[in-house]
């Protein structure tokens, strides 16, 4: 299927690795042009060498921290000066906060919202112009289950992703008319440098006495009963991006191999 989006300029934050790097790769296959970030001058570099050969693509590698206020307008501008506007936004860089209630430390909470909330929030702010200038526009917030379904070794991540769920209804509400869609996806545990950084707390949390374990235990509550890879979290991300999702709005679709149990 075509995804109707060649020529169309994108941002993906953190595309320099695991699900953004996939998700700018399906980007570039299908012919946008693709801005992507991270905070490592050496990681984005090698991404975007990697991404431009294996795909023969425009990649723009912009060094910004999305925790810092002041380093989104100017990781908006260098890709829309680079390609002359910003189509699609994947708001993706960030992280999770795990660990239970007597675990979480203001900052650490504070990173986190400061990461995820109001990255997100403010990158939105710095795209809408460009979308609204053509009344076309794809958002699409890569928030995390613990969002929908409360779990308290992920309460720093629950409370946040609550946030960016609520954000993310509300704004497509707020730019629909003028042809911006905003939505979300919710992965479940995914094969990435995310995972393994979690892998030893999430071992003693679900008491298990290897990583191998604990990938176990935690993989069992899906129903496919495995992680997700990268690559299968960015094919429906670029479906959220493209022209074949012209009528979903306002949707946070759980990517995460049916772990989630709720109707809705
Ligand atoms: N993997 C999972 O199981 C899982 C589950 C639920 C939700 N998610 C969400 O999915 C998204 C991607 O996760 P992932 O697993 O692909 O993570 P990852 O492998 O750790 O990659 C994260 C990417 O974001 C960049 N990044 C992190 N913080 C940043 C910041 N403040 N400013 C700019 N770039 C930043 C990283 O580069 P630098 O470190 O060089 O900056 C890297 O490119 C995250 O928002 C995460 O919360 C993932």
């Amino acid at each position: 299927m075509d995804l109707g989006i060649r020529g169309r300029t994108a941002l993906v934050t953190g595309g320099s690795r695991g699900i953004g790097r996939c998700a700018a790769q399906r980007l570039l296959e299908e012919g946008a042009r693709v801005a992507i970030c991270g905070r490592t001058r050496e990681t984005i570099e090698e991404a975007r060498e990697d991404l431009a050969r294996r795909t023969g693509g425009e990649v723009l590698a912009v060094q910004a921290d999305t925790s810092r206020e002041a380093d989104i307008p100017h990781l908006v501008r260098a890709a829309a000066d680079r390609f002359g506007g910003v189509d699609i936004l994947v708001n993706n860089a960030g992280t999770m906060s795990s660990g239970r209630f007597a675990a979480l430390a203001d900052d650490a909470l504070k990173l986190q919202l400061d990461t995820k909330l109001f990255g997100f929030l403010r990158l939105i702010r710095e795209v809408v112009p460009h979308m609204r200038a053509q009344k076309w526009g794809r958002i699409v917030n890569l928030i995390g289950g613990a969002g929908k379904e409360p779990d308290p070794y992920m309460f720093g991540s629950g409370m946040t992703n609550s946030a960016l769920l609520n954000l993310t209804k509300s704004l497509s509400t707020e730019f629909g008319e003028e042809g911006i869609l905003v939505n979300a996806v919710c992965p479940g545990w995914v094969d990435t440098a995310l995972w393994r950084r979690n892998a030893e707390g999430l071992a003693a949390e679900l008491g298990a006495e290897t990583e191998a374990d604990a990938r176990r235990l935690a993989a069992r509550k899906n129903a496919l009963n495995r992680f997700g890879k990268p690559e299968e979290l960015a094919d429906a991300i670029a479906f959220l991006c493209s022209e074949r999702a012209s009528y979903i709005t306002g949707v946070s679709l759980n990517l995460d191999g049916g772990r989630l149990k709720a109707l809705w």
